[in-house]
């Protein structure tokens, strides 16, 4: 990972990015589950829905962030085990506890080879656990492609491109074609464009700062970040410039899956 997150600029949009959380949780179709792991739980914000609904469970919030699991540890819910692994490697552990629920909120698109995850995810399910996960899906969209298009400039593609994630989420028949043969407890894919209102300057640009042009701005040297900020936020005031009323509206799609071997 290039640099660390900036828990403080993520909560920026607390509200919003929390909404898809709460929105797959209601997709759950668990009554009790035991032992819960939250993939990816950054400041910890939706471990606390899941300890709101299933408060007797055990809770694992594993992330990869120390900044994150900081705020997490400050912020999240009580009684959590706060855990600093990769998520792959995680996934991957084969001596590790089966567990009723993997749940993963905005945090598995940083990972690559879903072919490989998903499956050995669903791996680490005890009989009749669920798999449920969300994903930004907004990468063909000009929040995005903007950003990768600023970063093949010759100042610095050498050091940029590598780092642009173009295609991290797969389409929702290409998870069912992966999932459906493993998953004869149940398999719901949906997605859902959020129309997100945002008010001040620039908001497309500070919402997206602290997630795809963090690693972007942090390769370079500070003066080529302002530059590239500076490029991208113009870009971003064309392709959604404010409404009549001063705010800015910014679709954004995201994917659900929810899976049951
Ligand atoms: C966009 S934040 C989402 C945080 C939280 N799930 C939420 O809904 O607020 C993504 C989180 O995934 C974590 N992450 C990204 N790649 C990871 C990996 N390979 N292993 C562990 N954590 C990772 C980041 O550190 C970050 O905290």
């Amino acid at each position: 990972m290039t640099g660390d997150w900036t828990p403080d600029s993520y909560l920026d949009f607390a509200a919003p990015r929390l909404r898809p959380a709460v929105d797959l949780l209601a997709r759950i179709p668990l009554a009790a589950p035991d032992a819960i792991v939250d993939l990816g739980c950054g400041t910890g914000t939706a471990t606390g829905l899941l300890a709101a609904r299933w408060p007797a469970a055990q809770l694992t919030g594993v992330d990869a962030s120390p900044a994150m699991l900081e705020a997490a540890r400050a912020e999240g819910p009580a009684g959590v085990h706060w855990l600093r692994a990769d998520i792959a490697a995680w996934a991957a552990d084969a001596a590790g506890p089966a567990v009723d629920l993997i749940f993963s909120n905005a945090a598995l698109h940083w990972l690559d080879d879903h072919g490989t995850l998903l499956p050995t995810l669903l791996r680490r399910l005890r009989p009749g656990g669920v798999l449920a996960v969300q994903m930004p899906a907004n990468h063909t969209e000009p929040s995005h492609t903007a950003l990768f298009d600023l970063a093949r400039d010759r100042r610095w593609a050498d050091r940029l491109r590598p780092l642009c994630r173009t295609a991290p989420v797969w389409t929702p028949a290409e998870y069912h074609r992966l999932l459906a043969p493993l998953t004869g407890g149940g398999l719901d894919i949906w997605q859902t464009q959020y129309l997100h209102v945002l008010e001040g300057p620039d908001p497309v640009a500070r919402w997206t700062d602290s997630t795809i042009v963090r690693p972007l701005a942090a390769a370079l040297t500070p003066d080529e970040a302002a530059d590239l900020r500076a490029a991208y936020a113009a870009a971003q005031r064309a392709a959604y410039p404010p409404e009549a009323d001063g705010r800015t509206l910014f679709p954004f799609r995201r994917l659900f899956l929810v899976a049951r071997p």
